[in-house]
């Protein structure tokens, strides 16, 4: 159900769930400080209590309210914008939200119907991405409604304009650490931050909650290309054009130009697409891990590990 930025403000305020536009990905949004409310997030993603939220605030002042800890104004110079600091958190901020962690994610999102929302709101709302737990975010309104229901209310946002989640940066140990790449690139925040890390596998789990193997996943098998062709009939997501030795049944190219902000924005849509394509399987070429192409690899390989494995 569409709602207006109003209405969306008033359901909130009343302990709703609203699924809210970004400029990352669409969000599911709560009231941060009412836990009956936060509760129902968990419910309606199917997602496990052990995975922490993001608070997101209308601004930097507002982030205040939920950070124990000064918030770097060489960080928060990304605000409004896909950066997500994970700082120490205020007393007021629950265990329900934070997974019982003594940290807190925040972030001021660059939409202006989301900062609309939150403005009239006048407090943070807890907002994970607006898909059920391990699946695709969705970048429209038509995708959170193809999986979360046509009974939630939407903020339509159009489509987001970046396309893939917030940079999550740790700030809580030394040196701070990148937990996920996203829609800040880490080359970017390294000028900020020259001794920041990226979390590899050896990063020990207990530094990053929620930062599960499998993840945004399609419902049909993806793979990397190998040089071989499945036997099945099967789909190719390409960056600039589809590989000469495959012949797919559905081909998303997701830039022409191989332009990697512009591959972000269409990579959920196009594994959408894929998905309800029929196709046995998938076939997925590698991007250059460097800008934006960091946080589209990062999805493509936790979209590759099967659920059994
Ligand atoms: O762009 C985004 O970040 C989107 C939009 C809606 O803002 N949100 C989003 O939320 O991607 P979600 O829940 O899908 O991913 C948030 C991740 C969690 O899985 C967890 O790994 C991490 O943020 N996180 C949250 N709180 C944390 C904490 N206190 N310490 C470490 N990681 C945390
Ligand atoms: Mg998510």
């Amino acid at each position: 159900m569409r709602v207006s930025t109003d209405e969306a403000a008033d359901l909130l305020a009343r302990g709703e769930l609203v699924a809210l536009p970004t400029e990352t990905v669409y969000g599911l949004a709560a009231r941060a400080f009412d836990d009956a409310a936060v509760v129902k997030i968990f419910e309606r993603k199917g997602r496990p209590r052990f995975d922490p939220l993001i608070v997101h605030a209308s601004s930097t002042e507002a982030a205040k309210t939920v950070s124990a800890a000064l918030l770097p104004p060489d960080l928060t110079a990304f605000w409004p914008g896909p950066l997500t600091l994970v700082v120490p958190k205020r007393p007021a901020v629950s265990d329900l939200v934070t997974a019982g962690e003594p940290t807190v994610a925040v972030r001021v999102p660059n939409h202006p119907l989301a900062l609309q929302v939150m403005a009239r709101l006048g407090e943070p709302v807890a907002a994970p991405s607006a898909n059920r737990f391990g699946r695709l975010s969705p970048t429209t309104p038509a995708a959170v409604e193809a999986q979360l229901g046509k009974d939630l209310p939407v903020v339509d946002g159009g489509p987001c304009s970046v396309g893939v989640e917030s940079t999550i940066v740790s700030l809580a140990q030394e040196p701070p650490l990148v937990l996920r790449p996203g829609g800040v690139p880490v080359e970017e925040l390294r000028r900020t931050l020259p001794a920041l890390v990226v979390a590899g596998p050896d990063t020990p789990a207990r530094l990053s909650p929620g930062r599960l193997p499998q993840h945004y996943a399609p419902r049909t098998r993806l793979r990397f290309d190998d040089g071989t062709a499945p036997p099945e009939p099967y789909g190719v997501l390409a960056l600039s054009a589809v590989p000469a030795h495959l012949s797919p049944a559905h081909a998303e190219v997701l830039s022409p130009s191989g332009d990697l902000a512009e591959a972000a924005r269409h990579l959920f849509e196009a594994l959408r697409r894929l998905d309800a394509s029929g196709v046995g399987s998938i076939v997925v070429e590698r991007v250059p891990e460097i800008g934006l192409g960091r946080a589209i690899m990062d999805r493509l390989r936790r979209a590759a590990v099967r659920p059994e494995s």
